[in-house]
C-alpha cells in the first residue's frame, strides 16, 4: 500500500480528484467504482469544477457504486442514487444509463445482489475503486465479520454505523437497518482502490490499518493483500503514526 500524506480534507481531495481525472482524461472508457458518504463529497466537487472549467470528458466512463440502503428508492433523497446524481452525475457529461448503483427497492433483493454482481464481471470489471472507510474499519458497507470472499450482498447495519450516519437523517430510526453492497471479495477484484481517509475520528481505523492483522474483523485489512492500492490520508488521520518507514 502506497500512502500519500495530505494537508487537510481539501488537500485530499484535490490530490485524489486530479488522481480520478488523470485516469479518465488517459483512459476515457474507464469504469469506476464510486463511494458516498462525507468523504468523497470534496472529489466530486473538484471534478465538477474541472468540467465546468476545462472540460474534461466522462462520456465514455462507466461507474458502479458500492452500496445503497434497503427499502429507499433512487428518488429519495437520502439514497445513494440520489447522492451520486446531485453531487456527480447531474453535473458532468456521463451517460446517466453508465452509472450503476445497487437498488434498495427491488421486491427480489437477493436476485438484485447476483444481478448487480454479474454486471460488474459481465463489464469486466471495475478499474478504479474509490473507498471510504468506516470508523470500525467496514469498506463499502461490509461491517466487521465479513468474509473476504463476499460478493455483492444484503448486510445489517451495526449501530455504530446507523449512528455514524444519522447525521443525514432527521433521527436514528429513520435511518435503514439494512444495506445492499458490494462484498469484500467484488471490491478485491478491482485492477486498482484509491482510499481516503480524513480526519481525527479515523485515525484509529488507519493505525488499524498500518499496524494490524490482516483478518476479517477488521474488513479493511484485506486491501493488505491487494497489489495496487494508493491511501491518500491527511494529517488529522495520520497524527503521529509513522506512515513511511
Ligand atoms: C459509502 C461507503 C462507506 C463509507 C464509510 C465512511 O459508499 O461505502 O464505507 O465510505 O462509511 O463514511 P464517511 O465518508 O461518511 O466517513
Amino acid at each position: 500500500m502506497k500512502i500519500i500524506e495530505a494537508n487537510d480534507y481539501q488537500d485530499m481531495s484535490k490530490i485524489a480528484a486530479d488522481y480520478i481525472m488523470k485516469k479518465v482524461s488517459t483512459s476515457p472508457n474507464i469504469k469506476l467504482g464510486l463511494a458516498t458518504g462525507g468523504t468523497p463529497t470534496g472529489i466530486y466537487s473538484n471534478l465538477v469544477a474541472d468540467h465546468r472549467e476545462n472540460g474534461t470528458t466522462y462520456r465514455g466512463v462507466t461507474s458502479f457504486n458500492l452500496d445503497e440502503y434497503v427499502g429507499l428508492s433512487g428518488t429519495d433523497p437520502n439514497s445513494y442514487r440520489y447522492y451520486m446524481d446531485h453531487h456527480l452525475f447531474d453535473h458532468i457529461d456521463i451517460q446517466k444509463e453508465n452509472t450503476f448503483v445497487p437498488r434498495g427497492d427491488m421486491d427480489n433483493i437477493q436476485d438484485g445482489c447476483a444481478q448487480y454482481e454479474n454486471l460488474i464481471q459481465k463489464r469486466n470489471g471495475i478499474d478504479l475503486q474509490i473507498l471510504g472507510i468506516g470508523e470500525n474499519g467496514h469498506i463499502g458497507f461490509n461491517e466487521p465479520g465479513t468474509s473476504f470472499e463476499s460478493k455483492t450482498h444484503v448486510v445489517q447495519l451495526t449501530h455504530s454505523t446507523r449512528e455514524a450516519n444519522a447525521r443525514y437523517f432527521n433521527s436514528l430510526e429513520e435511518v435503514p437497518t439494512e444495506a445492499v453492497t458490494m462484498g469484500i471479495g467484488s471490491i478485491m477484484k478491482s485492477r486498482e482502490i484509491l482510499l481516503l481517509i480524513s480526519g481525527e475520528q479515523k485515525r484509529e481505523a488507519l493505525k488499524k490499518l498500518f499496524t494490524g492483522d490482516v483478518d476479517e474483523s477488521f474488513p479493511a485489512s484485506v486491501l493488505k493483500n491487494h497489489p495496487y492500492v494508493t491511501i491518500i490520508a491527511d494529517k488529522a488521520a495520520i497524527g503521529d503514526l509513522k506512515v513511511h518507514s
